[in-house]
């Protein structure tokens, strides 16, 4: 004879799983606002969903929160992650077997009666319920209290000894247990390692749940802890592989991405996105460029890899061809560089070794890298917080950023006094042996800033009359990015030394190095060199890349394109009342975004974003300065179709939140 008349279940984390999603979307969201959310943190607030989260977030974090800001963006987050989510496994046989033996079913939930009966539909498993009882915002009747347990058993007439509830956390057996209810407790992947030794049976999964067992009136009994520690997961919680990524230091974006085709990405989801940003700006030809697969595939069968003491075919030919696509003083190649900001230091090395002086000038808002030297020099201090010490000596100058002029002037009648007054910062905010002025020459995460015409001439000129070596970072800008090979072309100015990387690589292959004229020697190359310097895999993609961006009409198309979006983009600004300006050459475009009184509104940008994703876009927007410029930098092989493509979508975009 039976002794279970009724089966009461909990809905969130027993019935389906969404707390390691639902933790995912709030410590993203609580990392890019530079709070992070450690899992213990989340395990004292499992079984609470439901509940005012924030205010309990706060409380156990210690950290005041914008909620107005982090709760649109982490239910954004949520949706998707939760739209994929269904019924724990085996959860519909133990229904089936519930229902078969005639035993009432009711849901239990502190969740409001909206939430649950959305996800019980999304899960299949709406159907076949006696009684669903909800907190329904009433805090007084939440489950932690057993007073919900109460209610769903009064309302089913069962006596509290006939009934058995299923639950997930150790609030809820708590709950449970103090209505008088025998408890099973199932655990999830965020609960697995808490302290549910209350219940009276534990099983690790639905598909282990012996019905039979527990309506024949067996005694429960507790699982041995060996057997749960054998049965808990090796790996941290949150079940998958992506799950289990939360746990590590960095937090990468919910998307998976399982490939790519020019200017589009896909997701393991089926969803395509057009990447505005073509990766991090570096993928000139866009995604699985068929000539670059090609080339590497080949090279990679010869030899991906030799120490740089050694010639290769392609390291030859590529330093030849880089010395013929640069300006024609730069007649010298580094390829021994790992990275842009490697790059960047060895520049700086050599000025340095070259004039025998110590300081760098660089500008506000540039981003010349990551590593401890480049924080030193980019002019965002926020990169500078954490760490006690880079780069000395570098002072940071006003940028040309007409637009918010630094000194309150017109460019009609300003007399480039940008220029003028860097020579008051060196005489009175350097020691006087400045090496290197380092700057990009149209800004990258620092807002797309183009200089006023004669700007850079006469910065250069000011750097000879001062024995100076100018160096450009044509990183971003490089190879085609703003229509002609290098920046520096549209403004008819050489540098002495020029720094590449990013989008030589075509598809993603890393390379970086320098380029100087022929006087600026004298550093030792072990003073240079990295380990994966010089690459031959990735010369050889480079070569290609150089091949491909030198054909007739690839530059030509770049400039069209370009000018085309620019256009388009214009006139969507037109329409909406939070762009200040379109400003871009060639396919490397900003959107400078405002607020209704015209300042920039980083929050509007970010949100802008976030949100593109729902729209099938994917859009950087940059923690530089104002940080209130979204780029757009697709890939260079960018058609006008594809142009369209983009800018429809990003008009659609603009209009679903003016
Ligand atoms: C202009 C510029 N310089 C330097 C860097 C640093 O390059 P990397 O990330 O390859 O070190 C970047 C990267 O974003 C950049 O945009």
């Amino acid at each position: 004879m039976k002794d279970v008349d009724a089966i009461l279940f909990d809905f969130d984390g027993t019935l389906w799983d969404p707390e390691a999603e639902i933790f995912r979307a709030h410590a993203e969201t609580f990392l890019e606002f530079g709070h992070r959310l450690p899992a213990e943190v989340w395990s004292s607030l499992v079984g609470t969903i439901g509940s005012d989260l924030w205010t309990q977030l706060e409380r156990v974090t210690g950290c005041t929160v914008d909620r107005r800001e982090l709760q649109e963006r982490v239910h954004r987050r949520q949706r998707r992650l939760l739209g994929g989510l269904s019924g724990r496994p085996g959860v519909h046989r133990v229904l089936g077997a519930v229902d078969a033996l005639g035993i009432s079913r009711g849901i239990v939930s502190n969740s409001t009666r909206e939430w649950v009966t959305r996800y019980a539909r999304q899960c299949g498993l709406a159907d076949g319920w006696s009684t669903v009882q909800c907190a329904d915002g009433d805090r007084a009747s939440a489950k932690p209290e057993p007073n919900l347990y109460v209610a769903a058993l009064a309302s089913l007439g069962i006596p509290a000894e006939r009934a058995v509830a299923f639950e997930d956390s150790p609030s809820g057996v708590r709950a449970a247990k103090r209505a008088g209810i025998r408890c099973v407790a199932i655990p999830n992947s965020m609960t697995a390692a808490l302290d549910l030794h209350e219940a009276d049976l534990r099983f690790e999964s639905f598909e282990q749940v012996d019905l039979p067992g527990i309506i024949g009136g067996k005694p429960m009994r507790q699982a041995s802890p060996a057997a749960r520690a054998a049965a808990a997961p090796k790996s941290p919680p949150g079940g998958d592989a992506a799950a289990a990524l939360q746990h590590y230091y960095y937090l990468p974006d919910d998307l998976r991405v399982v490939g790519g085709e020019g200017v589009h990405l896909y997701a393991d989801d089926g969803r395509r996105f057009l990447d505005c940003s073509s990766g991090t700006f570096n993928l000139s030809l866009g995604y699985a460029h068929p000539e670059i697969v090609e080339v590497v595939r080949e090279q990679a069968g010869r030899l991906i890899h030799v120490t740089s003491k050694f010639q290769t075919e392609p390291l030859n030919a590529l330093v030849a061809k880089l010395a013929e696509v640069s300006p024609a003083n730069l007649t010298r190649v580094h390829l021994k560089s790992a990275s842009g900001s490697d790059a960047n230091e060895s520049a700086v090395k050599i000025a340095q070794v070259h004039t025998g002086k110590s300081d760098v000038v660089t500008l506000f808002r540039g981003h010349l890298g990551q590593t401890l030297g480049m924080i030193g020099a980019s002019g965002a201090a926020f990169r500078r917080t954490p760490f006690p010490s880079h780069l000395p000596g570098v002072v940071h100058v006003p940028d040309p950023h007409c637009l918010r002029c630094f000194y309150r002037q017109e460019r009609a009648t300003c007399g480039l006094l940008c220029v003028e007054r860097i020579n008051d910062f060196i005489d009175y905010a350097s020691t006087g042996r400045v090496a290197c002025v380092v700057l990009e020459p149209i800004s990258g995460n620092g807002g797309n800033v183009i200089p006023p015409d004669g700007y850079l001439e006469a910065l250069k000129k000011l750097c000879e009359e001062r024995g100076i070596v100018l160096v450009f970072d044509e990183i971003q800008t490089g190879f085609g990015r703003t229509g002609r090979m290098f920046a520096a072309d549209h403004f008819g100015v050489a540098p002495h030394m020029m720094t590449f990387g990013k989008g030589l690589g075509g598809a993603g292959m890393p390379i970086a190095g320098i380029l100087t004229e022929e006087r600026l020697t004298g550093v030792e190359g072990h003073h240079i060199n990295s380990t994966f310097g010089g690459n031959v895999l990735a010369a050889a993609a480079a070569l290609k890349t150089l091949e491909i961006i030198g054909r007739p009409g690839f530059l030509e198309n770049v400039r069209d394109v370009g000018a085309y979006v620019l256009g388009r983009l214009r006139d969507l600004a037109a329409r909406v009342p939070f762009v200040q300006e379109v400003r871009g050459v060639g396919l490397m475009i900003g959107i400078d975004v405002v607020d209704r009184d015209g300042r920039p509104d980083p929050r509007l940008t970010n949100h802008l974003a976030e949100l593109g994703m729902d729209h099938g876009l994917l859009l950087r927007t940059s923690l530089y300065g104002h940080g209130n410029v979204l780029k757009v930098r697709p890939a260079l092989i960018m058609t006008r179709q594809e142009a369209d493509e983009m800018c429809d979508l990003l008009e659609r975009l603009f209009l679903s939140v003016s």
